[in-house]
């Protein structure tokens, strides 16, 4: 049995959030803000985010493939689910768990800047620099990690450790972490 490591503490996480919630909140002066979650992994940073934010908000989702049950990157980015409006017009915040290779952010802001957003930006609660393979702009960022594999507050070990309140570290070959 292994318990993960702690990375980054609740207390921190909750901290950040509200710090990064009142860095957006000042940058949209009240403008309307769509944001879109990026599932699974960022449903419960939005969900904390997005209570703290000031401006009149709506939320959207999309689902992405993301590295399956393994923990390495295909490269390939498949849309799973779509958003379900239209963001011509509107303001696009897209939150982000984590930035790893940052293939899959780089795909959906291309994908969404054909769609006539009146502007669009980025949020992501951690990222892992090193693993970079694109260049893609986080605009918002809670946290710089180091490479390792994180879990908790939204983030998984094949689907398991996501409502852990803290960001831990586990060994990915170890199938009995978090039992
Ligand atoms: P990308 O490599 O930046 O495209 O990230 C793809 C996806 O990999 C992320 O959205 C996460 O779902 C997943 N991922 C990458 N690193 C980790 C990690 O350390 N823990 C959990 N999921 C991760």
């Amino acid at each position: 049995m292994t318990t993960p490591r702690i990375l980054i503490s609740e207390a921190d996480i909750q901290r950040r959030v509200r710090e990064l919630a009142a860095e957006i909140s000042n940058d949209y002066a009240g403008e309307p803000v769509t944001l879109v979650g990026v599932l699974k992994g960022a449903f419960i940073f939005l969900a904390d985010l997005s209570r703290h934010l000031t401006m009149p908000r709506s939320i959207e989702f999309m689902a992405v493939s993301s590295y399956g049950m393994g923990t390495t990157s295909s490269g390939a980015v498949r849309v799973l689910m779509d958003l379900r409006r239209s963001i011509e017009g509107r303001h696009v915040l897209v939150v982000e768990d984590i930035v790893d290779t940052g293939l899959t952010l780089h795909y959906l802001l291309e994908l969404l800047s054909t769609r006539d957003p009146a502007s669009l930006k980025t949020c992501a609660l951690v990222r892992k620099k090193e693993r970079h393979e694109v260049d893609v702009k986080v605009d918002y960022l809670g946290f710089d990690i180091p490479n390792v594999w994180v879990v908790g507050y939204g983030l998984d070990h094949a689907e398991d450790l996501r409502a852990l309140p803290y960001i831990g570290v586990v060994d990915p070959d170890d199938e009995t972490a978090g039992e």
